[in-house]
């Protein structure tokens, strides 16, 4: 991958990189979003500026002023990918333009300036270049997580004039504590994630704020995640706290919620519906309900059901809760379809098969 960009990075090398030794004793035990590499790719714009001072250099607090705008209105957006290091060596990662295009889609619908994806490859890809040796062997992976927040010093509401663009890097295993078993979710039947008009389809922090309280609310009945219905009618299933979801019925077809605005166009979600269409499955991607899904379980005509995403790759859905009882998917086991295309994702991630879609970018010379 060359990404082309007219800013030119100055790359200023961590003079205190953690030693090698502490390093690989972290690696021992990655967890999710913990550990971070010693370096973050940085640009920042201002209204009179444009984008400017793009620099690479040792990861470090930002100087935040109490006024500074983001603490107040929460213009923040963020991505999140991973580079993973290949089999035969290689460092890759999966489809990072479809994160540059949705990166965009959130800035103009937060009001922030859009960055030009030729310039968010290339902090991306400088990033990984300088942090190569912070991508875990194995099952692990780096996780990427660029971000822009508003940064001036000013209290009245419109949308700021300077921001600040950052990626960090974070070596990562599995996202949820049981690694690869089935997990459990709460259905949310008081708090929603998005309305029409909103800003569900945008990755900004504040759609995460709002889903907290729902996250501890699961987090207290038991269970990994949380999924949420409509806003409107509070009964169609959308999406997970950060996840999108699908479903396997008993005739072989996939079915998943609709991207109509109140969920995040998840770049797995997009990549599995493709995988699964050239297994020659049929995915419809239709509203499905609460109920429907109960009485599906309650048939048998639901066969699986799993949440997919960058962090959490594809994850078989065991046990769904909600306040008036419990039920269980597939026995309580991860599925045939769930493994098979969870197999066929991570095996294109990973350059161990045939990139058929054209879906890896492998960073050159390291
Ligand atoms: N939905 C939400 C709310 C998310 O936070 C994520 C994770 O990024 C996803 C869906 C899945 O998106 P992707 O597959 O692009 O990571
Ligand atoms: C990701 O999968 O990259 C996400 O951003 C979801 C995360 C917030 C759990």
């Amino acid at each position: 991958m060359q990404a082309e960009t007219a800013l030119t990075f100055d790359i200023k090398p961590n003079q205190t990189p953690l030693a090698e030794a502490d390093r690989l004793k972290a690696f021992e035990s990655l967890g999710f979003g913990t550990l971070f590499s010693d370096h973050m790719a940085v640009i920042r714009w201002s209204s009179d500026k444009g984008w400017h001072s793009p620099e690479v250099t040792a990861r470090a607090p930002f100087p935040i002023d109490p006024a500074s705008s983001v603490l107040h209105y929460a213009q923040e957006i963020f991505e999140g990918m991973k580079a993973y290091r290949s089999a035969d060596g290689r460092v890759v990662l999966f489809r990072p333009e479809e994160n540059a295009r949705r990166f965009n889609e959130s800035a103009r619908r937060m009001a922030m300036p859009e960055l030009p994806e030729a310039a968010f490859l290339d902090a991306v890809e400088k990033l990984v270049r300088i942090d190569a040796k912070w991508i875990p062997e194995g099952e692990g992976s780096l996780y990427l997580r660029p971000f822009m927040f508003a940064s001036e010093t000013f209290l009245g509401v419109r949308p700021s004039k300077e921001y600040i663009f950052c990626v960090i890097a974070s070596p990562v295993g599995p996202y949820f504590k049981g690694g690869a078993k089935p997990v459990k979710i709460w259905v949310s039947e008081h708090y929603t994630r998005a309305a029409r008009g909103g800003t569900g389809a945008a990755k900004c922090g504040g759609n995460y704020a709002a889903s907290l309280i729902a996250q501890a609310e699961a987090a207290e009945n038991g269970c990994d995640q949380v999924v949420f219905l409509d806003a409107a009618e509070q009964r169609w299933v959308e999406e997970l706290g950060g996840m999108n979801v699908f479903f396997v019925m008993e005739d072989g077809s996939i079915v998943t919620p609709p991207l109509g605005g109140t969920i995040l166009p998840g770049i797995t979600r997009k990549s599995l519906i493709s995988l699964a269409r050239d297994e020659g499955i049929t995915v419809h991607e239709k509203p499905y309900s609460f109920e429907e899904w109960q009485a599906d379980v309650a048939s048998g005509k639901l066969r699986e059901a799993f949440a997919c995403g960058t962090a959490a790759v594809v994850a078989a859905i065991g046990t769904v809760k909600f306040s008036g009882g419990e039920f269980q998917i597939g026995g309580g086991e991860t599925g045939p379809v769930t493994t098979r295309l969870r197999q066929a994702l991570v095996s294109i991630q990973r350059g161990q098969s045939n990139d058929k879609h054209g879906w890896i970018r492998a960073i050159s010379g390291i």
